[in-house]
């Protein structure tokens, strides 16, 4: 490895950067990690802070679990690779698929597909979703409904379903044939409606009219994110998804739950579909998986949409579809290792603690500082805070104000996330008490310095 001169002079120099404008790294280079143990995160100047975004909503078990480590480091030695295309498998691929189908199994998931992250899980979902239709002869259910603030990747059919425009716009036109409801945004919505259950109900109403609108018999699948992340920690009332499978079941609609950060534990139970009491037909998944130390995606399907792909008739149902890295032997010990450390370290029932102890910290701040527009959260451990110049007119704050807020933050001993206007958090489900509060404090310094 060579010397930090050499890292910070060569930062951001010939590596692009996701999410972000390569002139806008050239001057504000990049906060160079280096090292992590436990759930903290050391930068190149020695700087150690609580990592409150989880790496990125993923190191849902900390940075120091030597059982995955070890998992990966022996499967290397055993297997580094070999392709799983249809005629040859290896063992901890078909390990992982028996582990993952038994975490899901309450949630109806009976068969799932490796992918290499959550962009490919979506892109899985929604191709099988078009090609369940055609084996089933109802070849004209093409189109795709999703939620306004949905984030399912950037893929070019995940960003078609995505629901904000920066993940567009640049890059459009975008899939024909997808169509978006309202988000369940209390704070903001078309509808002028504060009440979680009627936006809920409004939404719904929404529905059932584009439904009406595009026939349903062009309708293949509508994809939501349980509680949605990216766009802002947007939690909907407990009968919203309830609400979206009776009509998706009603209309012979698919419903796939994209479960890439609410899956394995992070909502305080083991998936984003099972804290609402729904099982969809369909789950995508990633980050959690592997904890993020192995890049790793799952597409699952229950028993409907797998009876029509294995009992086929017509000849078609070939999935030809896939990457080089499905069934990846390290990436599926590190699935393996993961699932168990998840479950036997009870990962949900810290999230669920953890996530209350975050929001009602982060209440209180809110009765201090006039900037924080919003809250949202109170189910595990994801929450967002929304900030504005304006409270009255909502105005969203500014981004050198937001920078000010995040850099403070940091130095004060928190690593957060910006999403535009909002401060997203997600951090490790291993998180202590102490470290929470570690948080709300350098979140306290943060807004002081706005
Ligand atoms: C709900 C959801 N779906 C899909 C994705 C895309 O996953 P990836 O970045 O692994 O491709 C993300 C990423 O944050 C996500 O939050």
């Amino acid at each position: 490895m060579k010397d930090d001169n050499f890292l910070t002079e060569n930062n951001a120099r010939h590596l692009w950067h996701p999410m972000g404008a390569p002139a806008d790294s050239h001057s504000t280079p990049p906060k160079i990690i280096k090292g992590a143990e436990g759930v903290n995160i050391t930068d190149i100047d020695g700087h150690s802070t609580v990592d409150a975004v989880g790496g990125l909503w993923c190191v849902n078990l900390g940075y120091s679990n030597d059982v995955v480590k070890e998992a990966i480091a022996k499967q290397l030695y055993d297997l580094p690779y070999y392709s799983a295309f249809a005629g040859t498998s290896n063992p901890p691929a078909i390990e992982a698929s028996y582990a993952v189908r038994e975490f899901f199994a309450e949630d109806g998931m009976s068969r799932v597909f490796f992918t290499s992250g959550g962009s490919d899980s979506v892109e899985t979902a929604l191709r099988l979703s078009r090609q369940y239709h055609r084996l089933r002869g109802e070849p004209t259910r093409t189109k795709f409904i999703s939620l306004k603030k949905g984030y399912h990747g950037t893929h070019f059919g995940g960003a078609s379903v995505n629901g904000n425009n920066r993940f567009r716009i640049n890059y459009e036109p975008l899939l024909p044939g997808c169509f978006h409801l309202p988000s369940p945004y209390t704070y903001r919505n078309p509808f002028h409606e504060s009440d979680p259950a009627q936006l809920a109900q409004n939404i719904a109403a929404a529905f059932e009219d584009e439904i009406a609108f595009q026939d349903p018999k062009t309708i293949a699948a509508f994809i939501m994110e349980p509680i949605q992340g990216a766009g802002g920690v947007i939690v909907p009332d407990a009968s919203f998804m309830k609400l979206m499978r009776e009509i998706c079941d009603r209309h012979g609609i698919l419903m796939i739950s994209d479960e890439v950060i609410t899956g394995f534990g992070r909502t305080g139970d083991w998936s984003g579909a099972r804290h609402w009491g729904v099982q969809p037909d369909m789950m995508t998944t990633a980050k959690g998986i592997t904890s993020g130390y192995f890049p790793v995606g799952a597409c699952m399907v229950g028993d409907k949409v797998a009876d029509v792909f294995e009992n086929d008739q017509t000849g078609e149902a070939g999935i030809f579809h896939g990457y080089t890295y499905s069934a990846h032997p390290v990436g599926s010990a590190a699935v393996i290792a993961t699932l168990a450390e998840t479950t036997r370290l009870d990962l949900k029932t810290n999230a669920a603690a953890r996530g209350t102890q975050l929001f009602e910290g982060v209440k209180k701040l809110a009765e201090k500082y006039d900037i924080i527009g919003d809250i949202r959260g109170g189910h595990g451990l994801m929450t967002g805070i929304e900030l504005v110049s304006d409270a009255t007119a909502k105005t969203p704050m500014d981004m050198a104000t937001m920078k000010k807020i995040h850099e403070a933050t940091y130095q004060a001993g928190s690593m957060v996330r910006l999403g535009a206007h909002n401060i997203l958090m997600s951090p490790p489900l291993t998180i202590s008490e102490g470290e929470v509060n570690t948080i709300l404090s350098a979140l306290d310094t943060g807004f002081a310095s706005a």
